[in-house]
């Protein structure tokens, strides 16, 4: 594992665009992903983000499923050794799928904060609605025995978990994942402390304008996942239909235009949406320049217009593999009719 020194090319952190969340605090607009998409070793990933840091990054997604926090808490302690304070840092895990269970949450979220090597976390995130859970590296057509749909009473019992870490002073800010509308609305009426931010698929070919404007009027920071449109993502979350936003007709034009890869008019349209951004990428020039999108001159509202037009209302992300009875679609998952999907 590399040292933390600032890199001579690095991006000045204060640069870095901020999200005000309901609380006051800030997260940086753009962090670094950390799922490595079971290809990259968590090594990498883990090496991934002392680089990240050295070249400005401040804020990293984590997940106990991606199975590599171990691995960032010594790059974390590392960069705090080297003089990164930790009021600085923005770090977010995830709850996964298996701990749901009342008993569970808390013993989860005190592992995700020994692995990292952290008292506190700046968010904790319920990862799925669903406690349903997939094999690492398994197809799509995998599903769980033991699947079941949302059950609002099961997840509030969750969500209670959730509100103690809070109280315990393990989490400064709770929030959600791969939601809907329906389900956050219920959360939202139920809950004693509100989620300050929903992570989401957001890129230029999923825009979810509708869910992206309800997550921010109901005071949640919107967290856009898979930015670039995930190009190295699982097997088992591709499937024929899927589009490529870095190929996009009208993202190409635009990166030509500034000179740019696809991927930093990706970030741009991001930042300037109002997300906050988190790209995976193990690559020093690619997660550099993916920082530095963020801070270089912003695209003409032309380009925003022409990135509107461009949703293909493509969903990447599917989670086939949380489905819970046969002779399903993935649809179902994503309360596409705007009620929770009946079990
Ligand atoms: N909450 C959830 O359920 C959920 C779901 C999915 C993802 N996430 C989070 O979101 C993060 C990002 O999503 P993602 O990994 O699915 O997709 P992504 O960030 O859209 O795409 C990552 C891919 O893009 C490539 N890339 C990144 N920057 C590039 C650049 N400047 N030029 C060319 N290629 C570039 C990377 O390859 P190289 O390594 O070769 O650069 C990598 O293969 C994850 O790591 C994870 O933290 C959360």
């Amino acid at each position: 594992m590399s040292q933390f020194a600032i890199a001579s090319d690095s991006i000045d952190p204060s640069s870095v665009p901020q999200r005000k969340l309901y609380t006051g605090a800030c997260i940086p607009a753009v962090g670094l992903g950390t799922f490595g998409s079971d290809r990259v070793s968590w090594e990498e990933v883990a090496e991934a983000v002392m680089g990240a840091a050295c070249v400005g990054y401040r804020h990293f997604d984590c997940a106990s499923v991606y199975g590599n926090e171990h691995l960032i808490g010594h790059s974390l302690r590392s960069m705090m050794q080297g003089g990164i304070r930790r009021e600085d840092l923005w770090i977010t895990s995830k709850l996964w799928n298996d701990k749901h269970a009342e008993e569970d949450v808390i013993p989860s979220c005190e592992k995700t904060l020994r692995d990292l090597r952290l008292d506190c976390l700046d968010l904790y995130l319920i990862h799925w609605p669903f406690p349903n859970t997939h094999d690492p590296g398994c197809d799509v057509s995998s599903r769980s025995p033991t699947a079941r749909p949302y059950i609002h009473e099961n997840y509030m019992k969750t969500w209670r978990q959730m509100e103690k870490l809070v109280e315990m002073g393990l989490a400064r800010h709770i929030g959600t994942s791969n939601m809907t509308v329906p389900k956050l609305k219920i959360l939202l009426r139920d809950a004693a402390i509100r989620p300050a931010a929903n992570e989401m698929e957001l890129h230029p070919h999923f825009q979810q304008p509708e869910f992206f404007r309800f997550v921010r009027e109901n005071g949640m920071v919107a967290i856009g996942y898979s930015p670039i449109g995930s190009p190295a993502r699982p097997e088992r979350d591709r499937t024929p239909e899927d589009t490529f936003p870095i190929e996009d007709p009208a993202i190409l034009t635009i990166a030509d235009r500034l000179g740019v890869h696809p991927a930093a008019v990706c970030i741009k349209w991001a930042v300037q949406r109002g997300q906050v951004t988190i790209p995976f990428s193990t690559k020093r020039a690619h997660y550099l320049s993916n920082l530095q999108a963020a801070v270089t001159a912003p695209l003409a509202d032309e380009d925003m217009e022409a990135i509107a037009r461009a949703d293909r209302n493509c969903r990447l992300i599917k989670g086939q593999v949380f489905l819970w009875k046969e002779n399903q679609n993935w649809e179902d998952l994503w309360d596409v009719n705007g009620e929770i999907t009946p079990a």
